[in-house]
């Protein structure tokens, strides 16, 4: 297989000649493919109904004849001036009520009818002209979808929000009844008075908030599936994507997922972080769940610094490299950049590029070069994603749920998941992200951070899960609603009670960091080997029925409680967590969760270094600033900082 390297082509920005030595320096680097096209409608059609392609059949050709394949937009991601001069409507609002102008990018309204009508023609147009070209690797649809616009709550996006209300509900009284309007006086007559959630005096309706935020994912999904659908009358075979934004809150990527035949990435961790390796390792393993089997790809990385942070770190020398390799090794067919020329106007004008300003004689071409180079040699010989063997459940429903006001507390929903995932990254776990409707039996562990919302029959299919000889660790604030926002009746948890053994008499929320109280519980927890271990975050009264305890809470009102349960269940076990632990008792939890199991693949000797399996191959990667010697494979392996050692079998292919 080819692994994927270039970036977004962004040629309409240079004048032609210097297309001739973009092309060249291309297959210097070894790019294979690039994106064209994404920030291209006002070039290709400068007027309504007026379309210039000419240009882009020479860009085209030329690639073609360089033998550099495309991922070729479909234009509609920033449309032109005229579009949002002519039709002001098309122009989104915020929950505010102000009105986005033009001259930036993404300026319009996913619900739009004129936006969708021209941009759904413009998408036709392109797969028409360039659905036979041999260069055509695959359709990039649109561009970051809901990037900078996922929520419009102008007057033409209540109108489409009631048609989906319509389409679910059927009758007033339905959704009166799902809404829970007899609350504050929020009943309603019927649809025409139902509106968006803009801005209001305070809380506002749950179920409102909950269906709009499933609304305007839909919403845009709607529009990739208009455009799909306008690619397809022409080009009926050709791989279609769009490009994700890892952990987006605002998209549900599992059913978007379903809509892609490839899914693509675009990944900026912060150099500055000392948490980056593992937020983008997630990321990785995010996406390659998301495929399910179908090939992924980073579409976009940046070669150094990017510009839309406070302050901008440079990557270190090694670092692009080693994240690069990360993304392969966790079952990327491709890694790309943002973008192949730096450009030099525009808002993004100081943003580093494959080319960057400086030219060829800098330190990162070189490394672009080196790295298309090896990535060359590796392509022909890797095998397919290897999938993970512990499960942690990621639900859009229940980020949305968890995360709205007038609740017990201000939880961030990721913070849990992060929390989860780190612990097994730290053990060398191979983790992939499920969701409610998964099948958890090719899984040794599932860990559910939190499920706020969740329907009867997710709570089922985790206790079946653990029936049938699973090992579940369920965390707090999990089934406490329903998918209409109604509180689980009989104390929460629904059918996970009886799996569990536990109800929850009374939350007692513990104190968000910064606030007076101390923010953190201490707990008692000699069963799991951990002294003075401390939970953050949530505490809360269980009334254990019929499962071990494994940990107390030491202090506070809750004190002598339980905190921590197992049970066994069925053929298997089902863990309850009522806190989030510290990192040491998370890692204590997780040995147990997974003991006996061969979910741990590569034990880690050393903090920093990630050993990855892909197939036959192994991936040893130093995501630190220093140089490192790991045990692997009977080779005690020289590591330079960020340094990468890959192993084909037993034997270093390449370091
Ligand atoms: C996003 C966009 C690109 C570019 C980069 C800059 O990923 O898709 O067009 O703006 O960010 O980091």
């Amino acid at each position: 297989m080819t692994i994927w390297f270039g970036g977004d082509y962004n040629p309409e920005q240079w004048d032609e000649s210097v297309w001739r030595e973009d092309v060249a320096l291309m297959q210097q680097a070894g790019v294979s493919m690039v994106t064209i096209g994404v920030f291209s409608w006002a070039m290709l059609e400068p007027q309504e109904g007026t379309f210039t392609f000419e240009w882009l059949d020479r860009v085209m050709d030329t690639l073609h004849a360089a033998g550099i394949r495309v991922d070729l937009a479909t234009a509609t991601a920033s449309p032109p001036s005229w579009l949002s001069h002519r039709y002001p409507e098309s122009l989104p609002v915020t929950e505010n009520g102000v009105r986005l102008q033009r001259g930036s990018r993404q300026h319009y309204c996913p619900s739009s009818p004129d936006y969708r009508r021209l941009a759904t023609r413009l998408a036709g147009e392109i797969a028409c002209r360039y659905g036979d070209h041999p260069a055509l690797e695959m359709w990039h649809i649109n561009n970051e979808y809901g990037c900078h616009v996922s929520r419009c709550y102008c007057e033409t996006s209540a109108a489409a929000f009631r048609n989906w209300l319509i389409a679910k509900y059927g009758t007033i009284d339905a959704l009166n009844r799902s809404w829970g309007t007899a609350f504050w006086s929020q009943r309603y007559g019927a649809f025409e008075e139902v509106t968006v959630p803009s801005a209001a005096p305070v809380f506002r309706n749950p179920t409102q908030l909950l269906d709009f935020d499933r609304f305007s994912s839909d919403e845009l999904l709607g529009i990739l599936r208009e455009e799909v659908a306008a690619v397809r009358t022409s080009s009926d075979t050709v791989p279609i994507t769009t490009n994700f934004m890892g952990f987006f809150k605002p998209l549900d990527y599992w059913a978007w997922a379903a809509e892609l035949d490839v899914i693509s990435d675009d990944c900026y961790p912060d150099p500055d972080d000392p948490d980056a390796a593992y937020l983008a390792a997630m990321t990785r393993d995010l996406m390659r769940s998301l495929a399910d089997g179908k090939p992924w790809l980073v579409m976009e990385q940046s070669v150094g610094a990017v510009t839309w942070r406070t302050s901008n770190a440079a990557k270190p020398e090694g670092m692009m490299r080693a994240w690069s390799y990360q993304a392969i090794a966790r079952g990327a067919d491709g890694v790309l950049f943002f973008q192949w020329r730096q450009s030099e106007r525009g808002a993004e004008r100081f943003l580093p590029a494959m080319v960057p300003h400086t030219g060829t004689d800098s330190v990162s071409w070189k490394a672009i070069r080196a790295l298309g180079a090896e990535l060359g040699k590796l392509g022909g010989q890797l095998e397919a994603a290897t999938p993970g063997s512990v499960g942690i459940m990621l639900d859009w429903d229940a980020w949305w749920g968890i995360e709205q006001s007038g609740l017990p507390s201000t939880i961030d929903y990721m913070e849990g998941v992060r929390a989860w995932y780190r612990t097994l990254y730290d053990l060398g776990a191979s983790i992939d992200f499920v969701n409610p409707r998964s099948d958890l039996g090719r899984y040794t562990a599932v860990i559910v951070p939190t499920l706020f919302v969740a329907t009867g029959e997710a709570l089922g299919a985790l206790g079946a899960y653990a029936e049938a000889g699973g090992r579940l660790l369920v965390g707090y604030q999990s089934g406490i609603t329903d998918e209409e926002g109604r509180l689980t009746p009989g104390g929460y948890l629904g059918s996970l009670s009886e799996t569990l053994g536990l109800r929850i008499d009374e939350f007692f929320p513990l104190p968000v960091p910064g606030s007076v109280a101390t923010d953190s519980v201490r707990l008692r927890a000699n069963d799991l080997g951990v002294r003075d271990a401390t939970g953050s975050v949530w505490s809360e009264r269980l009334v254990v029925t019929d499962a071990e305890v494994l940990a107390r809470f030491a202090t506070g009102p809750l004190e002598g409680g339980a905190a921590i349960t197992r049970r066994a269940v069925g053929a298997g076990h089902a863990w309850y967590v009522a806190t989030l632990p510290d990192s040491w008792l998370r890692a204590r939890l997780v040995a147990q969760l997974v003991a006996d199991t061969s979910a741990l693949t590569e034990a880690v000797a050393v903090t920093g270094v990630e050993v990855v399996r892909r197939g036959r191959h192994r991936f040893v990667i130093n995501q630190t600033a220093s140089p490192l010697t790991v045990p692997v494979a009977g080779h005690a392996l020289a590591l330079d900082p960020y340094g990468v050692v890959v192993l084909d079998g037993d034997e270093v292919w390449r370091r």
